[in-house]
């Protein structure tokens, strides 16, 4: 099994206009192939869940999707709150999270709170989260600490980077999902994804259910992972 699933929650957009309905109607959709993929987790014993909800890029959109998209993170999370600690979920959320509006801010730390001794599912929500942006950010925490003569240039390796990442506390994802068949990484974890497995599906994210979500575990449990060594 994989001990940490990453998900690149792709195609909402397409599954709304096949059915001639708004953006949207997709995302509202979306949101249950989220429970269903928490519930799978749960039932496969998989301890780390990390989703791509939002990106530094989906800025571009048009204002009313943007706005709809954070009206829905939020009305999700209070939703799900008692369901969330009924299951023993620790939710954590990744990103530039200060940029988002208070309400949401507030309802995302509230959460977060309310679950961190949860122990069964950590559920990383990726919200204005960028690979880069990230990188950006750890580069900024990491010349501070220079500049404050708690780190020599020479003592920075591949830890000093990973401890300073927004998933500092988490192992690299096993296994990442990709649906709605973009071959493609949109700047999702570009430093912790450098050696899992890909998988990508032409399933639209509001389609994806248990079938497929059982057809990729069983699809990287055939992997064979080398991490450059000889096998
Ligand atoms: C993924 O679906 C959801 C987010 C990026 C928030 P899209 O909205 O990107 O769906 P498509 O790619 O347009 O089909
Ligand atoms: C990636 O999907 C971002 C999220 C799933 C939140 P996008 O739909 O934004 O990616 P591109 O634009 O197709 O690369
Ligand atoms: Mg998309």
């Amino acid at each position: 099994m994989p001990q940490h699933l990453a998900i690149i929650m792709d195609g909402n957009g397409r599954w709304a206009k096949n059915r001639g309905l708004p953006r949207s109607a997709g995302h509202r959709e979306g949101a249950k192939a989220v429970k269903r993929v928490i519930s799978s987790c749960l039932d496969f014993n998989i301890p780390i869940l990390t989703i791509f909800a939002f990106s530094t890029e989906n800025w571009k959109r048009p204002k009313n999707e943007i706005t709809y998209l954070l009206k829905l993170f939020e009305r999700v999370l209070s939703k799900e709150k008692a369901n969330l600690i009924k299951n023993n979920i620790k939710i954590n959320f990744i990103g530039r999270l200060n940029d988002l509006p208070n309400s949401l801010t507030e309802k995302m730390k509230e959460l977060h709170e309310s679950t961190k001794k949860n122990n069964k599912l950590i559920l990383n929500i990726a919200i204005n989260y960028g690979g880069r942006a990230e990188i950006i950010d750890a580069l900024k925490s990491i010349t501070l600490k220079i500049v404050e003569k708690k780190l020599n240039i020479e003592e920075i390796n591949e830890d000093t980077i990973r401890d300073n990442l927004y998933t500092h506390n988490l192992p690299d994802p096993d296994l990442l999902i990709r649906t709605a068949g973009e071959m493609r990484i949109s700047n999702f974890m570009i430093w912790q994804i450098a050696y899992s497995e890909l998988w990508v599906t032409p399933v639209l994210w509001p389609d994806f259910d248990k079938t497929n979500f059982i057809e990729a575990i069983r699809s990287f449990q055939k992997r064979v992972r080398k991490y450059g060594g000889k096998m």
